[in-house]
């Protein structure tokens, strides 16, 4: 399909109608996508949006006319903004053959625009200025919301009134947090819709646009081996771990008013496994499988104060070096209570899924860096290794593990017989490495994202009734433990997390892998 999708971007095409009033895939020539990063000289921007656009370039995914502004209070000139986007190119084209050529191609399509994010008399600048660079074409106008969630509605109003495409189609793409609980999330949603139609809304999640959880649905839906076995039936629990060996370095007071469960868990984690749990889409088109997402998150279990541990890591000193603890970030309360580190247990009240636990794990400043999903299935029943053999060898219960980062891969463990004359049993794994297996190199999670929002392509961005079903789940318990002021289990940093994950995991007879 993507590339079906690149053809048409890059051939004349007749006119394809998009849902939000647009021509996108009109003779291409006469069409034009002005991106404007709203927020350019941010952390985001400069670390990996204006990368992705460059390796969406270099790629040849962009459409023949484009520009790219960069918008922010701070005052610069084009030549500026193209040092700054230049010294942040360290993406992974950046070695390529041609390279220096075609950043030098990128940054002539590079400008800036210095302007307040509550001003309509600054976006009818910026307006003005996109008119220049489109030069009488069809317009089309993305923006990329990468500044603080207090500034979204003001950009969004002045971006709307003041500088929408007149004659194409135009998006937002709105960077989380989208809100932090189920009240603020829904006045966000009923703010951004006085001023844009859902359709033009494109809330972005990047662990959607990550290959293995794009792959997910690929390799359950299109395996006679996995699709069946897919359910209370065969699977025992699924784990879904979120990992960093990094603390909040330098984010600490951003991250102090959301903690590790709005972070990580709401969205990255709920949306991997929505779409693991799902029930199979009528097709592929966005609102099909949008719709599945939905009701899956519609049939669980609201989280209760039970079913969640939380943990925060202190400061650790090992082989000469020390960790620093969460409190001590100056951008964090030394009393903070925040976690940076939960573990959750859900339920999927329907047919398929009855009974079966779903884990989650999510921390900071743990031993490993790692996202993964784990599938462990039942034992085989009546197996006749486990009678005649005996107990000696532990015949292990199959595990599939998709590996999200780092080393993408995916794997099934196995039980085997050694080689030899003798029968002994041995754990193997069926071995689905990446690296091994592709020579392409994995794109990063913004270049497919961004590309999908100028495609219009709204399968991997979350849908308003979506963000609402999830908040449901977590917002009771995320009020009960800020309202009764749970105190967070303390871990080392560099460790494997609280302890009371472990105990969690055990109610249900389950081992985290
Ligand atoms: P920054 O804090 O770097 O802010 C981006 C820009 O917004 C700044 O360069 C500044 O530009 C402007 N700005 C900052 N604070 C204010 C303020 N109080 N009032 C008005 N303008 C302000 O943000 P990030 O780039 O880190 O993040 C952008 C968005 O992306 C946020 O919503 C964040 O939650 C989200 N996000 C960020 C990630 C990251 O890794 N950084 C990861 C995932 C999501 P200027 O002063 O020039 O106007
Ligand atoms: C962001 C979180 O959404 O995801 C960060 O706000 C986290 O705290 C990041 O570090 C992890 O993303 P990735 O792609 O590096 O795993």
């Amino acid at each position: 399909a993507r590339l079906k999708l690149k053809n048409e971007l890059l051939s004349v095409k007749p006119p394809q109608e998009q849902k939000d009033g647009a021509s996108f895939g009109f003779e291409n020539y006469k069409s034009t996508v002005s991106i404007t990063v709203v927020g350019a000289s941010g952390d985001l921007a400069k670390k990996k949006i204006f990368p992705a656009l460059f390796a969406l370039y270099y790629e040849g995914w962009l459409p023949e006319h484009f520009t790219v502004v960069g918008y922010a209070r701070s005052k610069m000139t084009d030549t500026e903004l193209r040092t700054m986007v230049y010294k942040t190119l360290t993406c992974r084209v950046d070695q390529r053959e041609n390279c220096a050529e075609k950043i030098d191609k990128f940054l002539e399509r590079c400008f800036y625009h210095s302007g307040q994010y509550d001003s309509l008399e600054n976006f009818a600048e910026l307006d003005k200025n996109l008119k220049k660079h489109e030069a009488g074409r069809v317009s089309n106008r993305l923006f990329y919301l990468s500044i603080p969630p207090n500034i979204f509605i003001n950009a969004v109003k002045c971006a709307s009134l003041s500088a929408s495409a007149a004659n194409g189609w135009t998006r937002v793409i709105v960077e989380k947090p989208f809100g932090r609980d189920s009240e603020s999330s829904g006045a966000l949603t009923k703010a951004l819709k006085q001023y844009l139609d859902e359709d033009q809304i494109f809330r972005i999640d990047h662990y959607l646009g990550k290959e293995l959880v794009e792959n997910l649905s690929v390799l359950r839906f299109s395996n006679l081996v996995f699709e069946p076995l897919w359910s209370r039936q065969y699977i025992r629990n699924v784990q879904f771990i979120f990992s960093e060996d990094f603390g909040t370095e330098g984010r600490g007071g951003y991250f102090d008013h959301y903690g590790i469960m709005r972070n990580i868990m709401q969205n990255h984690l709920l949306q991997i496994m929505a779409l693991f749990a799902m029930e199979t889409p009528v097709s592929l088109d966005a609102e099909d499988i949008r719709n599945e997402k939905v009701k899956v998150l519609r049939s669980m279990r609201p989280l209760v104060f039970d079913d969640v541990v939380i943990g925060q890591y202190k400061g650790d000193s090992r082989g000469g070096v020390s960790y620093p603890g969460y409190t001590d970030d100056k951008t964090v309360p030394k009393d903070s209570l925040t976690p940076t580190f939960a573990a959750a247990s859900f339920f999927i009240d329907n047919s398929r899924w009855d009974g079966v636990p779903f884990l989650m794990k999510a921390g900071k400043a743990l031993h490993t860096r790692r996202a993964e999903i784990r599938v462990q299935f039942k034992h085989v029943p009546g197996n006749i290794y486990n009678r005649d053999i005996g107990t000696d060898f532990d015949l292990t219960t199959n595990e599939l593990v998709i590996r999200v980062q780092p080393d993408e891969g995916i794997y099934l463990k196995i039980n085997n017989k050694v080689p030899g004359l003798g029968m002994r049993l041995d754990r193997g794994h069926l071995n689905l490495l990446y690296s091994a297996r592709y020579s392409h190199e994995i794109p990063d999670a913004y270049e497919r994202l961004l590309l999908d929002a100028i495609e219009g392509e709204r399968r991997l961005f979350i849908r308003s009734d979506e963000l609402d079903a999830a908040w449901s789940l977590f917002t009771p318990v995320l009020r009960e433990l800020e309202e009764k002021k749970i105190k967070p289990e303390y871990y080392l940093y560099g460790s494997r997390g609280p302890k009371g994950a472990h105990d969690l995991a055990s109610r249900f007879y389950v081992q985290w892998g």
